[in-house]
Protein backbone atom coordinates (compact mmCIF):
# COMPACT_ATOMS: atom_id res chain seq x y z
CA UNK A 1 0.00 0.00 0.00
CA UNK A 2 0.81 3.80 -0.64
CA UNK A 3 1.33 6.34 2.59
CA UNK A 4 -0.11 9.14 0.06
CA UNK A 5 -3.78 9.34 1.31
CA UNK A 6 -3.48 6.69 3.24
CA UNK A 7 -5.74 7.42 6.95
CA UNK A 8 -3.08 5.94 9.89
CA UNK A 9 -3.54 4.80 13.59
CA UNK A 10 -0.55 5.06 15.27
CA UNK A 11 -0.47 3.67 18.85
CA UNK A 12 2.55 4.80 21.83
CA UNK A 13 2.22 8.06 19.04
CA UNK A 14 3.27 10.59 22.25
CA UNK A 15 7.08 9.84 21.89
CA UNK A 16 9.94 7.69 20.52
CA UNK A 17 9.30 5.69 17.71
CA UNK A 18 5.71 6.60 17.90
CA UNK A 19 5.91 9.97 17.47
CA UNK A 20 8.50 9.71 14.52
CA UNK A 21 5.50 7.37 12.57
CA UNK A 22 3.23 10.01 13.13
CA UNK A 23 5.92 13.19 11.30
CA UNK A 24 7.10 10.00 8.76
CA UNK A 25 3.68 9.39 7.55
CA UNK A 26 2.53 13.39 7.24
CA UNK A 27 5.83 13.74 5.49
CA UNK A 28 4.79 11.15 3.28
CA UNK A 29 1.28 12.47 2.18
CA UNK A 30 -0.66 10.79 4.73
CA UNK A 31 -4.57 12.21 4.27
CA UNK A 32 -5.38 11.32 9.08
CA UNK A 33 -2.99 10.14 11.36
CA UNK A 34 -4.41 9.28 14.14
CA UNK A 35 -2.06 9.72 16.95
CA UNK A 36 -3.38 7.41 19.72
CA UNK A 37 -1.91 7.85 23.37
CA UNK A 38 -2.45 7.37 26.99
CA UNK A 39 -2.23 10.78 27.11
CA UNK A 40 -2.92 12.34 23.45
CA UNK A 41 -0.90 15.35 22.80
CA UNK A 42 -1.55 18.20 20.23
CA UNK A 43 0.47 18.40 16.67
CA UNK A 44 0.53 21.61 14.58
CA UNK A 45 -0.67 19.59 11.27
CA UNK A 46 -4.13 19.76 11.19
CA UNK A 47 -4.09 16.26 9.80
CA UNK A 48 -3.44 14.69 12.95
CA UNK A 49 -6.18 13.55 14.99
CA UNK A 50 -4.98 13.20 18.83
CA UNK A 51 -6.97 9.54 20.63
CA UNK A 52 -6.73 8.77 24.36
CA UNK A 53 -5.90 4.58 23.85
CA UNK A 54 -3.69 2.72 27.01
CA UNK A 55 -3.65 -0.73 24.66
CA UNK A 56 -3.68 -2.35 27.95
CA UNK A 57 -7.25 -1.83 28.31
CA UNK A 58 -9.65 -3.94 25.26
CA UNK A 59 -12.93 -1.58 26.00
CA UNK A 60 -11.01 1.19 25.35
CA UNK A 61 -9.91 -0.59 21.85
CA UNK A 62 -13.11 -1.47 21.03
CA UNK A 63 -14.05 2.17 21.34
CA UNK A 64 -10.96 3.70 19.22
CA UNK A 65 -12.08 1.17 16.64
CA UNK A 66 -15.37 2.69 16.94
CA UNK A 67 -14.19 6.51 16.63
CA UNK A 68 -11.89 5.57 13.98
CA UNK A 69 -13.49 2.97 11.90
CA UNK A 70 -12.07 4.68 8.45
CA UNK A 71 -8.20 3.46 9.28
CA UNK A 72 -6.39 2.21 6.12
CA UNK A 73 -3.04 1.45 8.40
CA UNK A 74 -2.76 0.63 11.91
CA UNK A 75 0.68 0.55 13.54
CA UNK A 76 1.22 -1.18 16.46
CA UNK A 77 3.77 0.79 18.14
CA UNK A 78 2.94 1.20 21.84
CA UNK A 79 5.65 -1.42 24.05
CA UNK A 80 7.11 -1.44 27.39
CA UNK A 81 10.14 -3.06 28.32
CA UNK A 82 10.93 -4.17 31.98
CA UNK A 83 14.56 -5.51 32.16
CA UNK A 84 15.84 -8.59 34.35
CA UNK A 85 16.36 -12.24 33.54
CA UNK A 86 14.68 -14.69 33.95
CA UNK A 87 14.71 -15.25 37.93
CA UNK A 88 15.00 -11.35 38.59
CA UNK A 89 12.23 -10.21 36.40
CA UNK A 90 9.57 -12.33 37.40
CA UNK A 91 6.22 -13.65 36.55
CA UNK A 92 4.56 -10.18 36.93
CA UNK A 93 7.08 -8.12 34.57
CA UNK A 94 6.42 -11.11 31.79
CA UNK A 95 2.57 -10.83 32.60
CA UNK A 96 2.43 -6.81 32.04
CA UNK A 97 4.81 -6.89 29.42
CA UNK A 98 2.73 -9.70 27.57
CA UNK A 99 -0.68 -7.57 27.59
CA UNK A 100 0.92 -4.68 26.31
CA UNK A 101 3.96 -5.90 23.68
CA UNK A 102 2.14 -9.62 22.60
CA UNK A 103 -1.73 -9.61 23.34
CA UNK A 104 -2.86 -5.16 22.24
CA UNK A 105 -1.15 -5.58 18.50
CA UNK A 106 -3.85 -8.45 18.43
CA UNK A 107 -6.83 -6.99 19.97
CA UNK A 108 -6.17 -4.13 17.49
CA UNK A 109 -5.88 -6.15 14.65
CA UNK A 110 -8.87 -7.66 15.30
CA UNK A 111 -10.61 -4.45 16.31
CA UNK A 112 -9.37 -2.53 13.10
CA UNK A 113 -9.44 -5.91 10.97
CA UNK A 114 -13.34 -4.66 9.55
CA UNK A 115 -11.99 -1.20 8.44
CA UNK A 116 -8.38 -2.77 7.18
CA UNK A 117 -10.62 -4.99 4.91
CA UNK A 118 -12.80 -2.59 3.61
CA UNK A 119 -9.84 -0.73 2.57
CA UNK A 120 -7.22 -2.90 1.71
CA UNK A 121 -5.29 -2.04 3.51
CA UNK A 122 -2.22 -3.15 6.00
CA UNK A 123 -1.09 -3.45 9.42
CA UNK A 124 3.16 -2.59 10.97
CA UNK A 125 3.81 -4.21 14.43
CA UNK A 126 6.44 -2.96 14.99
CA UNK A 127 8.60 -5.89 17.30
CA UNK A 128 12.29 -5.72 17.97
CA UNK A 129 15.09 -8.38 17.19
CA UNK A 130 15.24 -10.02 20.04
CA UNK A 131 11.77 -11.10 19.25
CA UNK A 132 14.12 -13.68 16.94
CA UNK A 133 16.11 -15.16 19.80
CA UNK A 134 16.41 -13.84 23.59
CA UNK A 135 18.56 -11.28 25.23
CA UNK A 136 18.38 -13.26 28.57
CA UNK A 137 18.95 -9.77 30.34
CA UNK A 138 15.52 -8.94 28.97
CA UNK A 139 14.19 -12.06 29.34
CA UNK A 140 10.56 -11.20 29.92
CA UNK A 141 10.12 -8.25 27.26
CA UNK A 142 12.05 -10.90 24.75
CA UNK A 143 9.27 -13.40 25.58
CA UNK A 144 6.62 -11.26 25.12
CA UNK A 145 8.15 -9.74 21.25
CA UNK A 146 8.55 -13.56 20.44
CA UNK A 147 5.17 -13.96 21.25
CA UNK A 148 3.82 -10.72 19.16
CA UNK A 149 5.65 -12.25 15.98
CA UNK A 150 4.31 -15.48 16.33
CA UNK A 151 1.03 -13.62 16.16
CA UNK A 152 2.26 -10.92 13.13
CA UNK A 153 3.04 -14.40 11.63
CA UNK A 154 -0.74 -15.67 11.58
CA UNK A 155 -2.63 -12.89 11.30
CA UNK A 156 -0.39 -12.44 8.13
CA UNK A 157 -1.66 -15.98 6.89
CA UNK A 158 -5.05 -14.92 8.11
CA UNK A 159 -5.58 -11.97 6.76
CA UNK A 160 -3.76 -12.35 3.07
CA UNK A 161 -6.76 -13.36 1.34
CA UNK A 162 -8.75 -10.35 2.03
CA UNK A 163 -6.17 -8.43 0.94
CA UNK A 164 -4.68 -6.71 3.75
CA UNK A 165 -0.72 -6.96 4.32
CA UNK A 166 0.84 -7.52 7.84
CA UNK A 167 4.46 -6.72 8.02
CA UNK A 168 6.39 -7.25 11.12
CA UNK A 169 9.02 -4.95 11.98
CA UNK A 170 12.33 -6.08 13.84
CA UNK A 171 14.49 -2.72 15.01
CA UNK A 172 17.77 -3.22 16.77
CA UNK A 173 18.44 -0.31 19.32
CA UNK A 174 16.97 2.92 18.54
CA UNK A 175 17.52 6.38 20.23
CA UNK A 176 14.56 6.35 22.55
CA UNK A 177 13.72 6.98 26.04
CA UNK A 178 13.30 3.23 25.84
CA UNK A 179 17.10 2.50 25.44
CA UNK A 180 18.33 5.10 27.56
CA UNK A 181 20.17 2.57 29.42
CA UNK A 182 21.59 0.25 26.40
CA UNK A 183 24.85 1.14 25.92
CA UNK A 184 25.50 0.29 21.90
CA UNK A 185 24.83 2.58 18.95
CA UNK A 186 21.52 4.08 18.22
CA UNK A 187 19.59 4.81 15.17
CA UNK A 188 16.93 7.76 15.23
CA UNK A 189 13.97 7.43 15.63
CA UNK A 190 13.21 8.95 12.27
CA UNK A 191 15.48 6.55 9.99
CA UNK A 192 13.39 3.63 11.58
CA UNK A 193 9.92 5.17 10.46
CA UNK A 194 11.77 5.83 7.09
CA UNK A 195 12.50 2.67 6.98
CA UNK A 196 9.39 1.24 7.80
CA UNK A 197 6.99 3.17 5.66
CA UNK A 198 9.52 2.03 2.48
CA UNK A 199 9.00 -1.40 3.75
CA UNK A 200 5.39 -1.15 3.90
CA UNK A 201 5.16 0.70 0.71
CA UNK A 202 7.57 -2.20 -1.03
CA UNK A 203 5.26 -4.77 0.21
CA UNK A 204 8.09 -6.28 2.51
CA UNK A 205 6.76 -8.70 5.17
CA UNK A 206 9.45 -8.61 7.58
CA UNK A 207 10.86 -5.26 7.79
CA UNK A 208 14.84 -4.60 9.47
CA UNK A 209 14.88 -0.99 9.41
CA UNK A 210 18.27 0.01 10.61
CA UNK A 211 22.21 -1.61 9.89
CA UNK A 212 22.31 -3.66 13.64
CA UNK A 213 18.81 -5.30 12.69
CA UNK A 214 20.03 -5.93 8.98
CA UNK A 215 23.02 -7.69 10.76
CA UNK A 216 21.01 -10.25 13.18
CA UNK A 217 18.62 -10.65 10.63
CA UNK A 218 21.43 -12.18 8.13
CA UNK A 219 22.84 -13.74 10.43
CA UNK A 220 19.51 -15.55 11.70
CA UNK A 221 18.75 -16.63 8.13
CA UNK A 222 22.47 -18.45 8.10
CA UNK A 223 22.57 -19.63 11.60
CA UNK A 224 20.24 -19.00 14.44
CA UNK A 225 21.69 -20.65 16.73
CA UNK A 226 25.05 -18.43 16.39
CA UNK A 227 22.35 -15.59 16.84
CA UNK A 228 20.76 -17.34 20.13
CA UNK A 229 24.60 -17.42 20.87
CA UNK A 230 25.50 -14.23 20.19
CA UNK A 231 22.40 -12.65 22.07
CA UNK A 232 23.04 -15.32 25.20
CA UNK A 233 26.94 -13.28 25.56
N1 LIG B 1 14.05 1.83 21.47
C1 LIG B 1 14.50 0.66 21.05
O1 LIG B 1 15.71 0.37 21.10
C2 LIG B 1 13.55 -0.34 20.44
C3 LIG B 1 14.10 -1.42 19.73
C4 LIG B 1 13.26 -2.38 19.18
C5 LIG B 1 11.89 -2.24 19.29
N2 LIG B 1 11.37 -1.17 19.99
C6 LIG B 1 9.92 -1.10 20.09
O2 LIG B 1 9.47 0.11 19.49
C7 LIG B 1 8.23 0.50 20.09
C8 LIG B 1 8.32 1.96 20.51
O3 LIG B 1 9.32 2.05 21.52
P1 LIG B 1 10.18 3.37 21.77
O4 LIG B 1 11.57 3.00 21.61
O5 LIG B 1 9.61 4.51 21.02
O6 LIG B 1 9.91 3.53 23.34
P2 LIG B 1 9.44 4.74 24.25
O7 LIG B 1 10.08 6.00 23.81
O8 LIG B 1 9.62 4.24 25.64
O9 LIG B 1 7.87 4.85 23.91
C9 LIG B 1 6.99 3.84 24.27
C10 LIG B 1 5.62 4.29 23.84
O10 LIG B 1 4.69 3.25 24.16
C11 LIG B 1 3.63 3.85 24.89
N3 LIG B 1 2.94 2.92 25.76
C12 LIG B 1 3.44 2.10 26.72
N4 LIG B 1 2.45 1.45 27.34
C13 LIG B 1 1.29 1.85 26.75
C14 LIG B 1 -0.07 1.55 26.95
N5 LIG B 1 -0.48 0.67 27.90
N6 LIG B 1 -1.00 2.15 26.15
C15 LIG B 1 -0.61 3.04 25.19
N7 LIG B 1 0.66 3.40 24.98
C16 LIG B 1 1.60 2.80 25.76
C17 LIG B 1 4.29 4.96 25.68
O11 LIG B 1 3.31 5.85 26.16
P3 LIG B 1 3.49 6.66 27.57
O12 LIG B 1 4.23 7.93 27.22
O13 LIG B 1 2.09 6.89 28.02
O14 LIG B 1 4.28 5.78 28.49
C18 LIG B 1 5.18 5.55 24.59
O15 LIG B 1 4.42 6.36 23.73
C19 LIG B 1 7.99 -0.46 21.25
O16 LIG B 1 7.09 -1.47 20.85
C20 LIG B 1 9.37 -1.05 21.50
O17 LIG B 1 9.31 -2.30 22.11
C21 LIG B 1 12.17 -0.23 20.54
Amino acid sequence: MMIRNSIALVTGANRGIGAAMVDAQLAAGAAKVYAAARQPVAHADPRVVPLELDVADPAAIAAAAERAGDVTLLINNAGVLEGGDIFTAGADAVERQLVVNGLAPLRLAAAFAPALRRSQGAIANILSVVALAPMPGLASYSASKALAASLTGSLRASLAGDGVSVHAVFPGPVDTDMAAEIDMPKTSPADVAAAVLAGIEAGDAEIFPDAFARQVAAGWAQDPRAVAAQFAA
